[in-house]
């Protein structure tokens, strides 16, 4: 089996996941894009979604998905959502996309965090895939010397030339070279620092189960 098609394959079994009547919680990238399209052939059992990104807000309304502002729901039942990198645990490392800081709020505002990944994302220790930080621009050169004293190699992401600017007009630094036995701690650290809006660990919004994409088919892994 292809990526694309395990991919596919975990974007239609969260559809099990999805509650009728309700708002649905809508992650960002290729492996949601995959949920989205499996959504759209139910669209008229559920209210609609709240959407952690431009590009997929973009992508339900054009599928006829209505789509709500965070501060117009209350709590939603679940959030799904793809991942660069998650552990035994259920500790992921996001923002491959660009989009963890709403991830970040959508899973917060959500019961349940279902993650939908092909079994490449599964690793030991996070930390091989770089690793994205949304930060305001002028505290861009301290807290990438900060990673540089923790031993990671921080670079500004950039997108055709530019600087990339995420949908909130802030600047994205990707650190390689981190180990991260510890993410619980690494998340409430570096979340401390001055200028940082989110860091892509999410270990105090971890994945409560994870679909993930195998060659024999969909594994459910429960936290
Ligand atoms: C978006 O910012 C990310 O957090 C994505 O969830 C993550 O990068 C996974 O994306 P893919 O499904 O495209 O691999």
């Amino acid at each position: 089996m292809t990526q694309d098609e395990l991919k596919a394959l975990v974007g239609q079994a969260a559809l099990h996941y999805v509650v009728p009547g309700e708002i649905v919680g809508v992650g960002t990238g290729s492996t949601v894009n995959k949920f989205i399209e499996a959504l759209a052939r139910m669209k008229d059992q559920i209210k609609g979604a709240v959407s952690s990104s431009e590009a997929t807000t973009q992508r339900l309304k054009a599928l006829g998905i209505p789509v709500f502002d965070c501060n117009e729901v209350g709590e939603l039942s679940v959030y799904i959502d793809g991942a660069d990198e998650i552990d035994a645990q259920g500790h992921m490392v996001k923002g491959g996309g660009a989009a963890l800081t709403r991830e970040k709020i959508v899973a917060a505002q959500s019961r349940q965090f279902v993650c939908i990944a092909d079994e490449s994302k599964l690793v030991k220790t996070l930390g091989a895939f770089p690793l994205p930080v949304e930060v305001i621009p002028m505290a861009t050169a301290r807290v990438m010397r900060q990673f540089g004293a923790m031993g990671g190699l921080a670079q500004i992401r950039q997108k055709d030339g530019h600087p990339l600017v995420t949908d909130n007009g802030q600047l994205i630094v990707d650190v390689t070279g981190l180990h991260i036995a510890d993410p619980l701690a690494f998340e409430t650290q570096v979340s401390q620092w001055p200028g940082v809006v989110t860091v892509g660990v999410f270990a105090h919004q971890k994945a409560h189960v994870c679909l993930l994409g195998t060659a024999s088919g969909v594994k459910t892994l429960t936290f």
